[in-house]
């Protein structure tokens, strides 16, 4: 028994079916760890798998019972998810070998709370989480989902001792995508051509990138010179105070946020095991970008693929948009530098 996963007993039946040719490959070569399985732990596996991004998923949670529970719970459907194989086990023993780690254990916000409220609590969890990972899967790629994301993604990347392109948050992929849908529903067109970006910390002081908002090509702010100000009588500024309002809305009204966070790591997920050179707002180390000086992590658009990130774009920001980038830096130093780990 490896975890909670049976291996293939060797019974009279089965050598009476099967002439054994050579010995099962064990590993499916796209194996995705998830460590946490609570609401945004399981969205994430769920998605990865129903979306075919990996077909081998190890759980990792310190409560036994309950990743027992959910990883029975995914092996009864395997057969509707192309024979996944689904893995769980308290022991980190069992993500050896995976291509990426996802880490999404933690506390989470309570209402009211917000996610800089979390980082000493979820910085103690990393200290035991990180080093597990690094040790079953010294050539993984880490990808961070625990609140506060960016200042989680820096302290993960300096107890890993991994290159900062293999360690990423998955910052404002989400921000990004609750943008673009508020977008679709003011225009009447599909989410996936409204193409807008939120930068920088993944919370309350995220830029929203104005001045690049477009429809196929057409600049809004060329249409609406006042988009994103306060002058703007449409004001479009609303859109990017929903998304900063977007997660406290939604634990207020279920309790936690899941679906959402769920299909953007899977996104994240598939462009990177998939070496897609797709390119989404993640949590990358961006000091030297954009005039930042701080030694910090904050989201900018950047190219996935099989090594992590393999470049970042440089966005042509408005003097404003940077000068509101460099605050959040000051901001993730601020409390980067009371953290004990
Ligand atoms: N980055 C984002 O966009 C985003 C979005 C939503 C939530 N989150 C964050 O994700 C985290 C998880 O949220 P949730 O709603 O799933 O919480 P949850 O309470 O439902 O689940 C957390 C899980 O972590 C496990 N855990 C705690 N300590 C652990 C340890 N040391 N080792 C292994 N497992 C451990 C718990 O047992 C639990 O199953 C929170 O920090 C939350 O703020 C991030």
């Amino acid at each position: 028994m490896n975890g909670f996963t049976y291996t293939f007993p060797d019974m009279a039946t089965k050598q009476a079916l099967l002439t054994s040719v050579s010995p099962p490959v064990v590993s499916s070569g796209n194996k995705v760890t998830v460590v946490g399985v609570g609401q945004v732990g399981m969205a994430c596996a769920f998605s990865i798998l129903t979306q075919h991004v990996s077909s081998e998923v190890a759980l990792v949670d310190c409560v036994a019972d309950k990743l027992q529970g959910e990883m029975l719970d995914l092996q009864h459907g395997s057969p509707f998810m192309k024979n996944a194989k689904i893995h769980a086990s308290t022991d980190y023993a069992v993500t050896a070998g995976s291509r990426l780690c996802i880490v999404t254990a933690g506390a989470r916000q309570r209402e009211g709370e917000s996610r800089l409220d979390l980082v000493q609590r979820n910085t103690d969890i990393l200290k035991f989480i990180i080093p597990q990972l690094i040790k079953y899967s010294p050539n993984t790629i880490l990808l961070i989902v625990s609140n506060p994301v960016d200042i989680l993604t820096y302290v993960a990347w300096k107890l890993s001792g991994l290159p900062k392109h293999r360690v990423i948050g998955s910052g404002t992929n989400l921000d990004s995508s609750r943008f673009r849908f508020l977008m679709s529903q003011r225009l009447g067109v599909a989410p996936t051509s409204c193409h807008g970006w939120i930068i920088g910390e993944h919370g309350d002081s995220s830029v929203a990138v104005w001045s690049g908002i477009n429809i196929a090509g057409v600049n809004l702010r060329k249409i609406n010179p006042a988009i994103g100000t306060e002058e703007d009588p449409e004001q479009w500024s609303d859109l990017h105070k929903q998304v900063v309002q977007s997660a406290y809305e939604v634990i207020k009204l279920k309790g936690y946020t899941s679906w959402a966070i769920g299909l953007s790591v899977a996104s994240l997920a598939s462009a990177i095991l998939n070496n897609t050179g797709r390119i989404h707002a993640v949590s990358v180390h961006v000091q030297g970008l954009h005039g930042i000086n701080e030694d910090v992590y904050l989201s900018l658009p950047a190219v996935l693929g099989a090594d992590g990130v393999s470049d970042v774009v440089k966005q042509s920001l408005t003097e404003d948009e940077m000068e509101r980038l460099r605050k959040s830096a000051a901001l993730m130093e601020e409390v980067q530098k009371n953290l004990q780990f």
